[in-house]
C-alpha cells in the first residue's frame, strides 16, 4: 500500500462480503470493485482512506478522474500563517507520495486524470505521469485573495495537472485553452478548500461524456459528486473524514442546483 499523506491509513473495516471493497456511506451497501452501490442515482460514497481503496478498484474501471488532493507543505504552510482567505490551517495533511498516487490514479482510469494542484506541484506530477502527463492547465480565481505581505506578487491561479493514459485523446472542449475562470465561493461554503460547482461542472463536461464513471478519492464536501448528478454521469467518492462525507451525503440529496 502506498502513502500519499501522513495519517495512518485505518485500521478497522466493517465486515463485507467477498469482492466488495467497501460499503457506501449514503445506501450502507457493498461496493464492488467497479464502484457500483446500490445509490439510484449512481453516486457512490465511501467514507475511507483512498489508500486503502484505490487498490481494489478494477484497472481502467472508469473515464476520468477529477480529483482535488492535498496541496504540497508550502501551501500548507502558507494556508497555516494566514496567506489564504480563511487564515485558519488547512485542516488535513499535505501530499507526500506524488508517484504512488499517480500510478494509482493513471491505473484505475480508463482515459484522463486530472488534479488540483499548487503550481509549484506541476514538476514532480510531470515527473510522475512520464509519457502520460499531457500539460499543465490553470484555474484562474478573479476574487482569490491579495498578496497581503505586499512584497511580492499573489498567487495568480492554481494548477490542474492534465494526464492521460497511452492511446486516443478526446474531450470536448474543442480548441480552447487549458485555462478555466471561476471565483472562489465566499459565502456559505461546505468545505475549508471547496472548489466552485461551475468550474468542476465544465471541467466534467470538457473531459467526460454523459453516463461515464468518474471517480474523485480526495472528494471532501463532494462537489464533483453533486456536479456529476446534475450533469448525468455516474461517480465514486472517497473521503477520509465523516464529516465530510455527512456533508456530501446530504448535498446529493438536495434538488438540482441550477449553476
Ligand atoms: C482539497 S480537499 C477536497 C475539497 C473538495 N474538492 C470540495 O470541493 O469539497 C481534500 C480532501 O481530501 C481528504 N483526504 C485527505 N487524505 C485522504 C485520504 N488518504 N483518503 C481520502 N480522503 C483524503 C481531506 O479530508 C479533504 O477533505
Amino acid at each position: 500500500m502506498s502513502s500519499f499523506v501522513s495519517p495512518e491509513p485505518t485500521s478497522q473495516k466493517p465486515f463485507l462480503p467477498d469482492g466488495a471493497i467497501g460499503e457506501c456511506f449514503r445506501c450502507h451497501q457493498p461496493v464492488t470493485s467497479r464502484g457500483e452501490c446500490g445509490c439510484k442515482d449512481g453516486i457512490c460514497l465511501i467514507c475511507a482512506d483512498c489508500r486503502d481503496v484505490l487498490p481494489l478498484l478494477e484497472t481502467g474501471s472508469v473515464d476520468l478522474v477529477l480529483t482535488d488532493p492535498p496541496y504540497d507543505q508550502k501551501t500548507h504552510l502558507g494556508a497555516r500563517y494566514g496567506f489564504r482567505a480563511t487564515s485558519s490551517e488547512i485542516p488535513f495533511p499535505p501530499l507526500e507520495d506524488i508517484p504512488g498516487l499517480v500510478g494509482d490514479l493513471l491505473r484505475v482510469s480508463r482515459r484522463w486524470v486530472i488534479a488540483f494542484c499548487s503550481l509549484e506541484m506541476f514538476g514532480s506530477y510531470k515527473q510522475a505521469a512520464g509519457e502520460c502527463w499531457i500539460r499543465a492547465g490553470l484555474w484562474r480565481r478573479p476574487n482569490g485573495v491579495p498578496q497581503f505581505t505586499g512584497d511580492r506578487p499573489g498567487q495568480p491561479a492554481e494548477g490542474l495537472a492534465i494526464m492521460h493514459n497511452p492511446g486516443s485523446k478526446r474531450w470536448y472542449g474543442g480548441g480552447k485553452h487549458g485555462f478555466w475562470v471561476h471565483n472562489i465561493q465566499q459565502h456559505g461554503r461546505f468545505h475549508p478548500t471547496e472548489k466552485p460547482i461551475g468550474l468542476i461542472s465544465e471541467l466534467l463536461a470538457d473531459f467526460s461524456s454523459a453516463e461515464e464513471t468518474i471517480l474523485d478519492p480526495f472528494a471532501g464536501s463532494g462537489t464533483t459528486g453533486r456536479a456529476c448528478k446534475d450533469l448525468g454521469r455516474r461517480c465514486i467518492m472517497v473521503e477520509i473524514e465523516e464529516k465530510y462525507c455527512d456533508i456530501a451525503a446530504r448535498r446529493l440529496e438536495q434538488g438540482v442546483l441550477f449553476i
